[in-house]
C-alpha cells in the first residue's frame, strides 16, 4: 500500500491511499478522516459500480459503525447534470445528513464529480470522500477537489472547488473495467508525464511496455497510480484554482495538454465517438505534431509519444473528420482566454510550454491535425 499526501496551502491536506484490494479499508479510513462525531454517510454511485463494489463498500462502513444509506445515479456522462444533482441533494436531505456527516463517491469520474458538486453544496460543503474506481478518476478526476456539472451549453460549467477528506484506490477495481476505458485513462496518465514529469513520463512508458498493464502484478501498478497521484496532487497545490493568468510550466494549466483538439474532437463527433481520455490521446498527438513543426520538440521525442500512445490501446478512427469543423470548434472552446486560444506544447518529454494562439499560424494547426488524425493509419498492419 502506498500513501501520498496531499497538502494545500492555507487548507487542511489530505491523503490519497492506493493499494491492491484496500477497499475494505474503507471503514477504517472514514473514521481516521472525519470528524469523531460523523455518523452517516450517504453513498453515491450508479448500478454497474455498486453491482460490483457496493456490498463489500457498505460492509466496511457498517464494520466502522456507520450508518450507510446509497443511492444510485444513472450510468453515463449525460447524468453530469443539475437535474441529477438534485435528486442527489434530496437524497442527503432525505437521509438527514448534518454538518458533521459524509458522501461517498463509488464510481468514476461522473459519480466522482457529481457527488462531489452535491457535497460541495448542501448545507455550504460537507465532507466527502473519494472512492474512484476508473483509471481515469484514480490518476485524474479524484486529485484535485474540481467537482461539478455539465450543463446545455458546455462541460463542466457549473461546479465548485471542494477538496475530499480523503481518496481510498483500490486497483483491484481496474480488473473489471472495459478495455475502451483502460485506455482511456492511460492517455489522461500520459498527458501528465508529459506536460510535467518526465521520470512519470518514463514510468508510465515502461509499464505500458510491460506485460503488466492487465494488472496481473500490483506492485508496479499500485507504485504507478501512486506517482500519478503524486504529480497532480503536487500541481494542484501550486495553483488550487487554476490561476487565469499563469502561463507558466508548473501552472494547472499544463495538465489542458491535448486538450484543446481533445475537446474539439469529442465535441464535432456530439460527445459519440471518444471517450473523453481517447479524443486527448489524438490532442497530445496534435499538440506534439505543432510543437515539432514550430522547432520546440525534437522528432524522436515526438515519435515516443506516438509509441507510448499506440501502447495505451487503440483509438478510434478520426481521419474521416473534417479539419475546418474541428478547427471551429476549438475556437468555442471554454479554455480560450481573452478571445485567444492558448495551446499547451511540448519543449520536451515532460516539459510543457504555454502558447498563445497568435503564434501559432493555422497553416501548421492544420498539418499537425492532418498528421496527427492519421494515427490509426500506422496502426493497422
Ligand atoms: N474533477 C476533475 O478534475 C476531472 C478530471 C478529469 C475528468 N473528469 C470528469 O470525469 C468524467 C469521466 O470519468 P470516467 O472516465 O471515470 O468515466 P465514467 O465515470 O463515466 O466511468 C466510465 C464507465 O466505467 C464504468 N465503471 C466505473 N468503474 C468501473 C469498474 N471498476 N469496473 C467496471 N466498470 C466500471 C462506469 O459505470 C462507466 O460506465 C468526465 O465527466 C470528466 O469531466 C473530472
Ligand atoms: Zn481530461
Amino acid at each position: 500500500m502506498q500513501r501520498v499526501r496531499v497538502r494545500l496551502p492555507a487548507r487542511q491536506g489530505y491523503t490519497i491511499e492506493i493499494g491492491a484490494g484496500v477497499l475494505e479499508r474503507l471503514g477504517q479510513v472514514a473514521r481516521q478522516s472525519l470528524s469523531p462525531h460523523a455518523q452517516r454517510i450517504a453513498l453515491i454511485s450508479n448500478r454497474t459500480v455498486f453491482d460490483l463494489y457496493g456490498a463489500a463498500t457498505i460492509a466496511s462502513l457498517r464494520a466502522a459503525r456507520f450508518d450507510v444509506a446509497h443511492w444510485l445515479m444513472g450510468d453515463g456522462e449525460r447524468y453530469k447534470s443539475l437535474r441529477t444533482a438534485e435528486h442527489a441533494l434530496q437524497f442527503l436531505a432525505e437521509t438527514k445528513l448534518e454538518r458533521s456527516d459524509a458522501v461517498v463517491a463509488l464510481g468514476g469520474g461522473v459519480v466522482g464529480d457529481l457527488a462531489g458538486f452535491a457535497a460541495a453544496v448542501y448545507l455550504r460543503g460537507i465532507s466527502f470522500l473519494q472512492v474512484p474506481t476508473t483509471l481515469l478518476a484514480q490518476v485524474d478526476a479524484s486529485v484535485g477537489g474540481k467537482t461539478g456539472v455539465n450543463t446545455s451549453t458546455g462541460k463542466n460549467l457549473v461546479g465548485a472547488f471542494h477538496q475530499p477528506r480523503c481518496v481510498l484506490i483500490d486497483t483491484h477495481t481496474l480488473r473489471t473495467l472495459p478495455r475502451r476505458e483502460l485506455t482511456a485513462g492511460w492517455c489522461e496518465a500520459i498527458k501528465q508525464g508529459a506536460a510535467g514529469d518526465r521520470k512519470l513520463f518514463e514510468q508510465t512508458r515502461r509499464f505500458l511496455s510491460g506485460k503488466q498493464h492487465i494488472f496481473e502484478e500490483e506492485k508496479p501498478a499500485v507504485r504507478l497510480i501512486a506517482a500519478q497521484c503524486a504529480f497532480k496532487a503536487k500541481i494542484v497545490a501550486g495553483d488550487e484554482r487554476e490561476e487565469i493568468t499563469r502561463t507558466d510550466n508548473r501552472s494547472r494549466r499544463i495538465l489542458n495538454f491535448g486538450h484543446t483538439i481533445g475537446h474539439a474532437l469529442e465535441a464535432v463527433t456530439g460527445y459519440k465517438r471518444f471517450l473523453h481520455g481517447e479524443a486527448v490521446g489524438y490532442g497530445m498527438l496534435a499538440a506534439s505534431e505543432i510543437s515539432m513543426r514550430l522547432d520546440l520538440l525534437d522528432q524522436t521525442e515526438a515519435q515516443t509519444l506516438r509509441d507510448v500512445v499506440r501502447a495505451a490501446g487503440r483509438l478510434p478512427s478520426a481521419d474521416d473528420l473534417d479539419q475546418r469543423v474541428i478547427l471551429s470548434a476549438v475556437a468555442a472552446d471554454k479554455k480560450v482566454v481573452g478571445g485567444q486560444v492558448k495551446w499547451v506544447l511540448l519543449e520536451a518529454l515532460g516539459r510543457a510550454r504555454i502558447v498563445d494562439g497568435r503564434e501559432v499560424p493555422t497553416r501548421i494547426v492544420r498539418e499537425s491535425l492532418r498528421a496527427a488524425l492519421r494515427h490509426n493509419h500506422e496502426h493497422v498492419r
